[in-house]
């Protein structure tokens, strides 16, 4: 998985994505302080989906999941096959993954600042939560290149979370429906 580190210079050190993807992550706190606060919150009402009916919430949640789960290996195939392709991917792969993170940040705000009466067993979400924010650190960490001394332990950490992240969606998923 480890990348030579020619190829991996060449990803590394984009300000017009490093910009982009901060301003993502931005959006993305300001949005959760904003739930956790309790000055915003989506409205709870069903949404039908091919038949299946769910809170808009929870939708969001399932967009943001299904994206992760099916574009992120996108990125390590067209790597490898197609690698005159690489920075469109690795743009794809940030910016997509990050405004995924986006809606999964909304589900999870919305789910532990529930009502007592109605409040979740905490578990496999705040292990995905703890995992989306260490994709993102890591990530983080690439594409800016800061912390050059740790970039060869980040980019080994970085899979070894997605790892995590479909092991354990796996069972959120079984607990949740
Ligand atoms: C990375 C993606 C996701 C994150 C970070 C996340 C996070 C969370 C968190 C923190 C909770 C509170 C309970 C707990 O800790 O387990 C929760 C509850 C829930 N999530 Fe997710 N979730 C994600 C994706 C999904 C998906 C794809 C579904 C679709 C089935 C889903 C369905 C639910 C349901 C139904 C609950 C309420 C469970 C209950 O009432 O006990 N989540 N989620
Ligand atoms: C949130 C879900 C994410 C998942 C599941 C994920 C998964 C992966 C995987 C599996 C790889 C290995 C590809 C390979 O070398 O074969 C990878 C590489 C990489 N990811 Fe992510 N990633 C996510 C988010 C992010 C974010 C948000 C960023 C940036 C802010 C990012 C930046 C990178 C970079 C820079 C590489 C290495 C590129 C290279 O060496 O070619 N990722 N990611």
């Amino acid at each position: 998985m480890v990348l030579p580190t020619t190829n991996f210079e060449r990803v590394a050190l984009k300000k017009p994505l490093v910009l982009l993807a901060s301003g993502i992550v931005a959006v993305t706190v300001i949005v959760v302080a904003l739930i956790f606060l309790r000055v915003f919150r989506i409205p709870f009402f069903q949404v039908s989906l091919l038949g299946i009916s769910n809170s808009l919430v929870h939708w969001i949640g399932w967009m943001g999941t299904l994206y992760i789960a099916f574009a992120t290996p996108a990125y390590p195939i067209v790597k490898r096959k197609y690698p005159e392709h690489l920075r469109t991917m690795l743009n794809i792969h940030v910016v997509g993954n990050l405004l995924s993170v986006l809606l999964v940040s909304i589900h999870f705000a919305h789910q532990v600042t529930r009502p007592a009466s109605s409040y979740p067993d905490l578990g496999t979400g705040v292990v995905l939560y703890a995992t989306m924010i260490l994709l993102v650190a890591t990530g983080m960490v690439l594409i800016s290149g800061v912390g050059k001394k740790l970039v060869k332990q980040v980019h080994f950490l970085h899979p070894a979370f997605a790892l995590t992240f479909y092991t354990v969606i796996v069972m959120h998923i079984i607990h949740g429906i």
